[in-house]
């Protein structure tokens, strides 16, 4: 039987956005016990999960990228797996294949770890393309193939992806087209200060066992449907639009955003106006994911790029150029 304490226990329906709001809020206080600063991006990750769609973590390494996929996977109480990605691991070594079974004599299927609702895949840039493929793959039809049959994933299907920014040798850089999968590549920079003694204080008091799983899958799905009671006026929507086309002819951009960005920035606006217990969304909510949605699916000119022009600062000129509606 159960043995959490009363007040973690999360009735399973959903009453209204503000219940949206209350949920997302105790999970995100759940994670924040183990993961130190960071509030943006785990706010991020749970926008994500919302949207069942599958979000890339750049950072050097020990910036506690792994911690906090494990600690999402624990606080959601959804079934995890981790995927080390390294070159020689296989497409079947994360779709499953078929195993010959002794006593039956016959082939039965054993799932690999794709089969789970959040999966790490750690260090994505480590494996060949082959394998990459097979995980984008499953990211975008939710489904995997193998030997001709196809196995649905069950909602939640998050994949938490991670990867180091500074180019190894022996990696294999994700192709543009397919990081569009992502519906977010989220930079997690250095610590603050502050949370920097505050990592090394908790390490003294050591690893905390206590992380509570506060939501479910059902209850994951239940918000999830809650989305499509967000309001989202036509004035928002030619907001999203100008933004993207205004990447595809921007002088310092080479390849603008295509018609899914504006499709995951309406989406996504949606799921943080319900996480902020709102059911409309504001201007705000697209301006506060717009780099994070934009940033891998822009490339920008050769010439902007050797002038040492970065990324964040094109967006932020974009988002400034373009009128927001009132
Ligand atoms: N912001 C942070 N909050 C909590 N722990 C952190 C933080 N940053 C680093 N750490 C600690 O540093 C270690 C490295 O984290 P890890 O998740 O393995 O890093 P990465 O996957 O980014 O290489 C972990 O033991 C973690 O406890
Ligand atoms: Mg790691």
């Amino acid at each position: 039987m159960e043995s959490r304490p009363k007040e973690r226990i999360v009735p399973m329906e959903v009453a209204d956005m503000g219940d949206v709001r209350g949920k997302a809020q105790q999970a995100l206080t759940e994670v924040s016990k183990v993961v130190v600063g960071y509030q943006d991006v785990l706010q991020k990750i749970f926008i994500a999960v919302l949207c069942d769609a599958h979000v890339l973590l750049e950072g050097m390494p020990g910036l506690a990228k792994t911690v906090t996929a494990k600690t999402f996977a624990r606080v959601l109480g959804c079934t995890f797996k981790r995927i080390q990605f390294t070159p020689d691991l296989l497409p079947g070594d994360i779709t499953g294949s078929s195993v010959y079974d002794q006593k039956t004599t016959t082939f039965v299927f054993r799932e690999g770890p794709l089969f789970a609702n959040i999966v790490l895949a750690d260090e994505i840039n480590r494996a060949a393309p082959k394998t990459q493929s097979a995980l984008l793959e499953a990211m975008g039809e939710h489904q995997i193939t193998v030997e001709g049959k196809t196995y649905h994933l069950p909602p939640p299907f998050c994949v938490i992806a991670t990867q180091n920014p500074i180019e190894q040798e022996g990696t294999y850089p994700l192709p543009e087209a397919q990081l569009d999968r992502f519906y977010f590549k989220v930079i997690m920079d250095y610590p603050m200060s502050d949370d920097e003694v505050e990592i090394m204080a908790r390490q003294v008091k050591g690893l905390r066992q206590d992380i509570a799983p506060i939501l479910s899958p059902e209850i994951i799905v239940a918000m999830q449907k809650k989305m499509d009671l967000v309001w989202i006026d036509n004035r928002v929507l030619r907001y999203i639009r100008d933004i993207t086309t205004k990447t595809r002819d921007d002088a310092q951009i080479a390849v603008g955003a295509g018609p899914r960005a504006s499709l995951v920035l309406m989406k996504a606006a949606k799921a943080r106006a319900a996480i902020l217990g709102r059911n409309y969304v504001i201007p705000d909510d697209v301006k506060e994911i717009a780099y994070c949605t934009l940033n891998h699916r822009l490339q920008l000119k050769p010439e902007a790029e050797l002038e040492g022009i970065k990324k964040d600062v094109v967006i932020k000129r974009l988002l400034e150029e373009v009128p927001v509606p009132i």
